[in-house]
């Protein structure tokens, strides 16, 4: 960042200049995070939706490659997938050079395959690593009939019993999640449908149905993970998740909450306003998935006031499935090559320090406008405590994140962080409520701030917020507060 650009994270995925917005195809292949996504080559909004392509080798820093699937008159290309198909099943590569493949929304135009306004699953492939991509001949692999104009976003896994592909689609407008079955990727057949339960809100999109193991047992589950607009639990956009079986046709939740149930009863990925249409990353190493989604938010994301770039992607997130008190639950941390990375980017500094009923400032050393922090705060007797980040020197401004032992309530706050006049859908605070931990005076939170993001994950991650915010570029201070007592503080950053 500079002060002419002063929002651009330094942690982040963004395109050097126009508009992102979901992560697309990821894929790891030969030691190399592929991300692609939704982008804009001609502007900065929404438009012209086309496939970007960055690459990176530790989850943290990308590097932008040229335009991998550019929109035409004929079709735009929404989001979708990619996978490695090892055996050449689709015939697209050798067996020498097996192809990537990727499965994408042809949203038609003009005198496309089918008529203006619909929207079908198409192929595309490379056999040079993702560089280059070809479209399949046989476009689209698969329509709905009559032709549907919100049938989109495939997310395509393996079931290794059945040894066949699965692929999860959305009719986004009639929140329903479509699954089919392929051998080759070409042809696909209908398995079921998944709907009428959590929460409905407007528009379900881009889904995935994803295998995990339960943390401390040999018991396995499928998580399906579904974004939702409008109607999140930090309004707009959101992500909800459910646990359950797939038998290889159909995908049954347990305990999901009901379809009129309050929106707290349903399970979320994120209680922020900006994390969206996140996918696992195809072939990941190690037995966890791994998330890349989008920081935005269909609220608000088209009027954020960066330029000449618009949307970011999360840090990369890691999953772990655990028996909940009630039912099993997602834990999310940072992903373990991203953690590394940035533990390795800036020198260690830590504090110990007690607040009493009142503000400190953290000093010099943790002044910063991107920094990771973990945070460890012991609510002696305070009601209130925690750290505001991006502060000014007058005190008005700054990024405010809390928690609340009573109510057992974390909090972000960034109506006085930044500019925020650019719409009126740019809601000022989110906060969760934590189940009680057996000490609930004491909470630990990592807290990733970006130039322009927070993220905090909360605990052992059992909640995560992510909230994008703009700050005055001269924002620089940290300070530590308490409110109404002591609270015990243990800082340690690291400035990126
Ligand atoms: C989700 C989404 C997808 C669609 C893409 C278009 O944010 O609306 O459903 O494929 O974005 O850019």
């Amino acid at each position: 960042p500079s002060p002419s650009d002063p929002w651009r994270p330094v942690a982040h995925l963004t395109a050097g200049k126009n508009w992102l917005n979901d992560p697309n195809g990821l894929v790891y292949h030969d030691g190399i995070y592929h991300a692609f996504y939704q982008y804009n080559p001609h502007g900065n909004s929404w438009g012209n939706m086309s496939w970007g392509h960055s690459t990176s080798k530790d989850l943290v820093h990308w590097e932008q490659q040229p335009v991998a699937m550019e929109a035409s008159p004929e079709e735009e290309i929404f989001s979708g997938c990619i996978v490695m198909d090892t055996n050449n099943a689709s015939g697209l590569g050798s067996a020498e050079n097996p192809p990537m493949v990727a499965l994408y929304t042809s949203a038609y135009g003009k005198n496309g395959a089918l008529p203006q306004g619909a929207q079908a699953q198409s192929i595309a492939y490379s056999l040079d690593s993702g560089a280059t991509w070809q479209k399949y001949q046989g476009n689209p692999v698969l329509n709905l009939a009559p032709t549907n104009n919100n049938f989109r976003d495939p997310k395509v896994t393996w079931y290794e019993p059945g040894r066949y592909w699965v692929m999860t689609t959305v009719v986004a407008d009639a929140q329903v999640v479509k699954m089919f079955k392929s051998t080759d990727l070409l042809r696909w057949e209908f398995l079921s449908d998944f709907s009428g339960v959590g929460a409905q809100g407007g528009l379900w999109e881009v889904p995935e149905l994803v295998q995990m193991d339960v943390e401390g047992s040999t018991a396995r589950k499928w998580v399906m993970l579904l974004s939702i607009n409008p109607g999140g639990i930090a309004g707009g956009s959101g992500m909800q998740y459910f646990v359950g079986e797939f038998d290889g046709t159909r995908f049954t939740p347990e305990n999901a909450a009901a379809a009129d149930a309050p929106l707290e009863e349903s399970q979320w990925l994120d209680h922020g306003a900006d994390y969206y249409a996140a996918n696992s990353i195809s072939g990941a190493p190690g037995d966890k998935p791994v998330l890349l989604g989008w920081m935005g938010n269909w609220d608000y994301a088209q009027d954020v006031p960066t330029t000449p770039w618009r949307g970011s992607m999360a840090v990369p997130r890691e999953l772990t499935l655990v028996r909940g008190g009630k039912r099993f639950e997602l834990r999310s941390a940072i992903a373990g090559a991203a953690k590394e990375t940035l533990e390795r980017s800036g020198e260690v500094k830590s504090k110990n320090l007690t607040v009493g009923s009142s503000l400190q400032d953290l000093g010099p050393d943790f002044a910063a406008r991107s920094q990771l922090i973990e945070l460890e705060m012991d609510l002696a007797s305070a009601n209130e405590a925690g750290l505001i980040l991006r502060r000014s020197s007058d005190g008005n401004a700054g990024h405010r994140i809390s928690y609340a032992p009573e109510t057992r309530t974390v909090r972000v706050d960034r109506s006085q962080a930044g500019t925020s006049n650019f719409s009126e859908k740019f809601s000022p605070f989110h906060e969760v409520k934590l189940q009680s931990s057996g000490n609930d005076r004491a909470v630990r939170l990592t807290i990733l701030l970006d130039a322009s993001s927070v993220e905090v994950f909360i605990g052992s991650g059992e909640a995560v917020i992510s909230d994008t915010f703009f700050p005055e570029w001269d924002n620089t201070g940290s300070s530590a507060f308490s409110t109404e007592g002591d609270t015990d503080f243990l800082v340690t950053s690291r400035t990126l």
